[in-house]
């Protein structure tokens, strides 16, 4: 539902007077208004927007302590304002909504390094692409195991100093195999690097079976610098 930016503002004015204090965290109905005024402002760019964080724009401290020894039970804390953080169009943008005027005080495209924190939904689409990957279903059943009790968790690839571009996560599997702890059997050499935002597989990676065992073998036999030799073999 597509509402004109003013009506959403006239609908909402005033919503906040009611609060206790200023610190308060936002409430449901604040939360929701955010995203709509969110949603509204940037609909005609782009309809995917993923809010990543929202949360009270902290006022200054002093202007709490000036409410505070205020005569605080009659006199509404103003502003109220809430900040975003959304992708929408491949950027990264944070937001100030005033949520008293229901109105975007400040929208910004964030252009410093990382990325915002990944969403559940972007979790599970990760772990949705990988199970369905044909190469990945191959690999599995290659191994004998039952694609139905493997369970893959997706893990950040962590920020090593580059420039970030791309929204990714690296996915890793363990089998099941009948019982609920989906720890007790990691699946070896398998990793999956999966696009959230471009929904795809980009890479997978099968560490071959045959050099796990020969690391195993150099293992028992105590050879460090071979181990180390194959080590790099395997991850070129
Ligand atoms: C928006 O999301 C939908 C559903 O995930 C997808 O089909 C569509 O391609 C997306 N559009 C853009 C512009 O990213
Ligand atoms: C799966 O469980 C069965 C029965 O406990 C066991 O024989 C088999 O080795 C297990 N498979 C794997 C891959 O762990």
């Amino acid at each position: 539902m597509i509402l004109p930016l003013s009506l959403v503002s006239a609908f909402f004015l005033f919503i906040s007077p009611s609060l206790c204090h200023p610190l308060d965290p936002l409430t449901p109905q604040e939360i929701h208004t955010v995203k709509l005024i969110i949603q509204i402002s940037h609909s005609a760019s782009s309809p995917n927007i993923t809010f990543h964080y929202v949360d009270v724009d902290e006022p200054e401290k002093h202007h709490v302590l000036k409410w505070l020894s205020s005569n605080r039970h009659r006199t509404p804390f103003l502003p109220r304002r809430a900040k975003a953080v959304v992708r929408v169009g491949g950027e990264t943008r944070e937001l100030i909504v005033d949520l008293i005027t229901g109105s975007i005080v400040s929208d910004q495209v964030y252009k410093g390094y990382g990325c915002p924190p990944f969403t559940f939904d972007e979790f599970f689409k990760a772990i949705r692409l990988s199970l369905k990957h044909p190469s990945f279903q191959n690999l599995i059943l290659r191994r004998g195991l039952d694609l139905s009790e493997v369970t893959c968790l997706p893990l950040t690839v962590g920020w090593f100093g580059e420039a970030a571009k791309r929204r990714v996560v690296k996915v890793t599997c363990f089998y099941r195999n009948g019982t609920s702890n989906i720890w007790a059997r990691p699946i070896q050499g398998i990793t999956l690097l999966v696009d959230v935002e471009e929904n795809r597989v980009l890479s997978y990676s099968d560490r071959p079976r045959d050099l796990c065992l020969k690391l195993k073998a150099l293992i028992s036999k105590g050879r460090g610098l071979a181990l180390f030799l194959a080590m790099g073999t395997a991850t070129r």
